[in-house]
């Protein structure tokens, strides 16, 4: 069985796990230490449980993917996987620690691929084993919804990595694209100006966070509104983002809005500390302007 690492158990390396099992794969599932890659397969299994109840899958398949992942707490198995996706936090050191660490182990053979939002693909390379067996594979939240594929070559990719790679994702049942390594690659470039501009209409009072959602969400039939989508996103990453733009282009057009900043820095991030523009420890989201 071809066997996929993933590393990093969070929401993205979780999805990403889910659906290559679900395609087939064995994957070894690894984060900074077992428990978390445990919990990060426990999250897994319930979703796979739902799309059970839902009867979107047949009960013995869920198990049979759950089956194949095996959450890891060190990365000295990682030798068997021919490709490997880091999903790990988007802090640049931790990207290359684990670059680092697999270097140990990753075969002759294998592809490392990041699934970085923002950092360029070609920097990135500099600490990756190899940089012709490197580059950007970028998958959208919630990966088992999300139908495109980013794929960003960096300076060094090798045509024949870009080649299994896409084969990878098109296996996945995956519509993949292909971007330069230019800041924010296609989705994010397009998407974070977005945001970003609803965070400034609604420092600048344009309306309320509720009205700026209804309006941008019912008038461009967009499934979140902006306000939303920014906190499911996670705040700090959509800044992370609006500063890679901003000064990966030099573009003042991409200066993150004030009140962007302010939230991340009182530590309100979104659904993942359950308060950004909306609070979310009731059963309903409540709009906090
Ligand atoms: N994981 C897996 N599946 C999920 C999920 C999750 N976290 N959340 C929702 N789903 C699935 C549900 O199981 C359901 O599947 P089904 O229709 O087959 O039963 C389907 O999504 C719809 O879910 P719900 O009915 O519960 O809820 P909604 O209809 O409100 O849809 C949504 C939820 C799919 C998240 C939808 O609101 C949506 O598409 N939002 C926009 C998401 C988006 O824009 N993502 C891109 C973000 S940008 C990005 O990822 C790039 C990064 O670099 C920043």
């Amino acid at each position: 069985m071809n066997t996929i690492g993933v590393i990093g158990a969070g929401q993205m390396g979780a999805g990403i796990a889910q659906v290559a099992a679900q395609s087939g794969y064995r994957v070894l599932l690894g984060d900074v230490s077992l428990d978390v890659a445990e919990k990060g397969k426990a999250g897994i299994a319930k979703r796979l449980a739902r799309a059970v109840e839902k009867a979107q899958i047949e009960q013995a398949d869920a198990d049979a993917a759950l089956a194949r992942i095996e959450p890891q707490g060190d990365h000295a198995a990682f030798g068997q996987a021919t490709i490997a996706i880091e999903a790990a936090t988007e802090r640049e050191e931790i990207k290359r620690a684990i670059f680092a660490s697999l270097g140990k182990v990753l075969s002759a053979q294998a592809i490392l691929a990041t699934n970085t939002s923002s950092i360029p693909i070609t920097r990135l390379a500099q600490a990756a084993p190899d940089p012709a067996r490197f580059m950007g594979v970028h998958f959208f939240n919630p990966v088992p919804v999300m139908k495109p594929i980013e794929l960003i070559r960096g300076l060094a990719t090798a045509d024949d990595t870009v080649a299994r790679v896409e084969a990878f994702a098109q296996s996945l049942g995956k519509t993949v694209v292909h971007a330069n390594d230019a800041p924010g690659f296609i989705v994010n470039r397009v998407l974070l100006p977005m945001l970003n501009e609803a965070i400034f209409a609604l420092g600048e009072g344009v309306a309320t966070v509720r009205d700026i959602d209804a309006a941008v969400s019912l008038g461009l039939n967009h499934p979140m509104g902006p306000l939303t989508l920014a906190d499911f996103i996670g705040l700090d990453t959509c800044l992370e983002i609006a500063r890679v733009l901003h000064e990966g282009t030099g573009d003042p057009k991409f200066r993150p809005a004030p009140l962007l900043v302010k939230y991340v820095e009182a530590g309100w991030l979104g659904r993942k500390t359950r308060r950004g523009f909306y609070d979310y420890s009731g059963a309903e989201p409540v709009p906090t302007r």
